[in-house]
């Protein structure tokens, strides 16, 4: 897929381009930082098997991957984060506001994309996954530290962040006339992978070791209770219990307690246990691609699950 994905970054840096010079600067500085482009590979991918790569598919991608760019100058001015693909996060140099209006403007630009493929079924999906996410943005926000039901941890993680990866995949297969139910299969391979995949996140959240590109403990900092820190909540020690709960309710956290939780989280295994999780998701991602006929494509949607629990950022 190497040619395909140079092609396509070509393709995303152009786009970006505006007669707005902060636009410009502020879209050219996450967009060229890189970033693993999962999501427009993911639509490749689902595209791939019931056809060419075509100018609509390399636009569908195209609008996976600025969707996604978006909610990312979003979420690091909602998160407080400093750090962004391996550089200071957009919102530290341009400020909070360029980095709201930026984010919206490749949202606008993503669905002014869609809308020129003149698919009303893709335009529906794809409407209806960015309700999730902000949906699933707007969960986490308004969740009391103190809850820590595990399927409402599940419910954000879905709507943030697998929707788009059942999205894309159902995208890329939608556009290439996939039938009913092998679409539904790459939809929900999609939405496991997205669910593995942000097990993975939170777990490298807490993980200096393996973390590139993201400053660890911002989880911690904002009080979200993700997998690895419910793990330690309700499998540790009645003191380190509450030892946690103490920095929990702090008026800042910072770096010694995120060191001190994350040291008792290795202790514990939580990181391990929040891996073995996602790779539990992987599998079923895998499963669902029975569904398919066996090919070259179906061999790299599985070897892309079995990165997704093995990348270190
Ligand atoms: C970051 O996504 C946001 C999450 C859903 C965890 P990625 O880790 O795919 O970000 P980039 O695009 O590669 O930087
Ligand atoms: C991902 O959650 C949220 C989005 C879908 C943008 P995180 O808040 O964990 O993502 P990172 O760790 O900042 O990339
Ligand atoms: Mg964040
Ligand atoms: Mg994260």
């Amino acid at each position: 897929m190497e040619a395909e994905l140079k092609n396509l970054e070509a393709l995303i840096l152009e786009n970006a381009q505006t007669d707005l010079p902060l636009l410009t600067k502020v879209a050219e500085h996450i967009l060229q930082s890189g970033g693993k482009r999962l999501r427009p590979a993911l639509v490749l991918l689902g595209a791939r098997g019931f056809g060419e790569v075509d100018e609509r598919i390399r636009q569908a991608a195209q609008v996976v991957e600025f969707l996604h760019t978006a909610t990312l100058l979003h979420d690091d001015v909602v998160d407080g984060a400093d750090t962004r693909r391996s550089r200071q996060a957009a919102r530290t140099i341009w400020g909070n506001e360029a980095s709201v209006l930026v984010g919206d403007y490749l949202l606008a630009l993503a669905f002014r994309m869609l809308t020129r493929l003149r698919n009303t079924e893709v335009l529906q999906l794809m409407s209806e996954t960015t309700t999730l996410m902000a949906r699933g943005e707007l969960l986490q926000l308004t969740r009391d530290y103190q809850q820590r039901d595990l399927n409402q941890y599940l419910q954000i993680i879905h709507y943030k962040t697998a929707s788009l990866f059942g999205a894309a995949t159902r995208m890329g297969a939608l556009l290439n006339g996939a039938s009913a139910p092998q679409a539904a299969a790459l939809h929900e391979y999609g939405i496991k992978l997205g669910m593995a995949f942000q097990m993975v996140d939170d777990a490298l959240d807490y993980s200096e070791e393996l973390n590139i590109g993201k400053a660890i403990g911002t989880d911690l900092q904002e009080r979200k209770i993700t997998l690895p820190l419910s793990h330690l909540l309700e499998h540790s020690a009645p003191q380190q219990q509450q030892r946690v709960e103490a920095i929990l309710a702090l008026e800042q956290i910072g770096p010694e307690e995120i060191a001190e939780v994350a040291a008792m989280m290795r202790d514990l295994g939580s990181i391990r246990h929040t891996l073995e999780a996602a790779r539990q998701y992987v599998q079923e991602a895998q499963e669902q691609l029975s569904h398919l006929p066996d090919s070259g494509t179906r061999q790299t949607l599985a070897n892309l699950a079995d990165y997704v629990v093995r990348r270190t950022y």
